[in-house]
């Protein structure tokens, strides 16, 4: 399988999550767009860049059960967040509510936004060990209230991989009148996305995470009940290169010059892993990250974030350290120093990620991982540590 992904063969590369390599197909599918464009840059961005924009939307829609019309290409969920964020209406009081599981930049977007407004951050913490949907809906909608404009929510969270109820927590927040932007970048291929069932008001993704489109590919699902009240953070023509009607799109389609040969990759990368099996991909690399949860929490002697159940977490698993491990103050973005030397000495890329008072390891299992990769890492660790 690595051979497919043309990964460095001395390499355990167990970060998917982050940055996921591309497969060769895919690479190839892009190649043969850049191509195309090469040999009339004219026609092909005047004439059919919109059209090719619209069909890939249309062909990603459809494995997200929603029409294309719904979906604004991006560049990556961050750009699709602050999108959301230049939408949502927020006056000094009103308060925006969080998981204290979010991903470190959405924290701080939402942090300036609010503060900017005079309005409020609220950070909810969920009952861990993860066990009930229930639980986790109630504590987080424990924390709503009156002045609560939007509830920001991963459905594969990223400091601790798990997996949220994303439709249960949707639906306790439309019976409040909350809106909901789900972050969704780790939940593309690795879990079933329907957005139809879904009902959200925003869905922000990127495809080069689980999907394995290449880097600087993702989209932002916005409800037709939003579309109107969308604007744009990159100012440009405003309109249609192609002569169809107006749409509510208009300001997001073309955002300067820009290749674009990315996001049309993205229909081979659903091939690649429908070719696969989507069922199976998911399931093996779920089983594999269960192999890795299980050696490592034996290893290392800490407890688990969630019960053992693909409910909780899917293709990735994040593990605490011992609390022997050092926590820095401050994190200023750079690795840990185990991090590093687990890269540099042992050729294992493998994150490290701090959370609340701890830090932790996070494996992500895709098609070319295997279990004696696992094992690699654990004898590893227990030597280091
Ligand atoms: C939950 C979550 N949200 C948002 C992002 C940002 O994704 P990107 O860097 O592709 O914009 C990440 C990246 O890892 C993430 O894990």
């Amino acid at each position: 399988m690595s051979s497919m992904w043309g990964i460095d063969p001395g390499l355990i590369y167990l970060n998917h999550g982050s940055f996921g390599p591309t497969p060769l197909m895919v690479r190839e599918s892009q190649r043969e767009w850049s191509h195309q464009m090469g040999a009339n840059p004219q026609e092909f961005l005047s004439r059919r860049f919109e059209g090719l924009l619209e069909e890939t939307s249309k062909r990603l829609a459809e494995n997200l059960v929603t029409v294309g019309d719904n979906l604004i290409p991006v560049e990556n969920a961050t750009q699709g967040m602050n999108l959301v964020a230049q939408a949502l209406p927020l006056a000094a009081g009103d308060e925006v509510l969080l998981t204290t599981h979010e991903y470190g930049a959405v924290k701080r977007l939402w942090q300036k936004r609010t503060q900017a407004r005079g309005a409020r951050l609220v950070q909810a913490p969920l009952p861990l060990p993860l066990e009930s949907s229930r639980q986790v809906v109630e504590a987080l909608l424990g924390y709503a209230n009156a002045r609560t404009r939007l509830i920001v929510v991963s459905h594969v969270t990223s400091p601790t991989a798990l997996a949220l109820p994303v439709e249960e927590i949707c639906r306790a927040a439309r019976q409040r009148g909350i809106a909901v932007c789900v972050d969704g970048p780790h939940a593309i291929a690795m879990r079933e996305v329907n957005l139809s069932r879904l009902d959200c008001d925003f869905y922000v993704a990127s495809c080069h995470k689980w999907l394995s489109a290449p880097l600087g590919t993702g989209f932002l699902y916005v409800h037709p009940r939003w579309q109107a009240e969308m604007r744009p953070c990159i100012v440009s023509w405003g309109g249609t290169t192609c002569g169809r009607p107006p749409s509510w799109k208009d300001e997001f389609l073309w955002l300067g010059t820009r290749d674009a040969t990315g996001y049309l990759a993205i229909p081979a990368a659903w091939e690649f892993l429908q070719q696969y099996g989507l069922e199976k991909f998911r399931g093996e690399t779920h089983d594999l990250a269960a192999y890795a949860r299980e050696r490592l929490l034996s290893c290392l002697r800490t407890e688990p974030l969630s019960a053992d159940s693909q409910e909780w977490y899917g293709s990735m698993v994040s593990v605490p350290l011992p609390d022997t491990v050092d926590v820095p103050k401050t994190w200023t973005g750079l690795p840990h120093p185990l991090q590093t030397r687990l890269a540099e000495q042992y050729r294992i890329e493998v994150p490290l990620m701090k959370w609340g008072h701890r830090m932790y390891i996070r494996v992500s299992c895709h098609l070319y991982n295997e279990a004696s990769q696992i094992d690699r890492l654990c004898d590893v660790l227990r030597r280091l540590l």
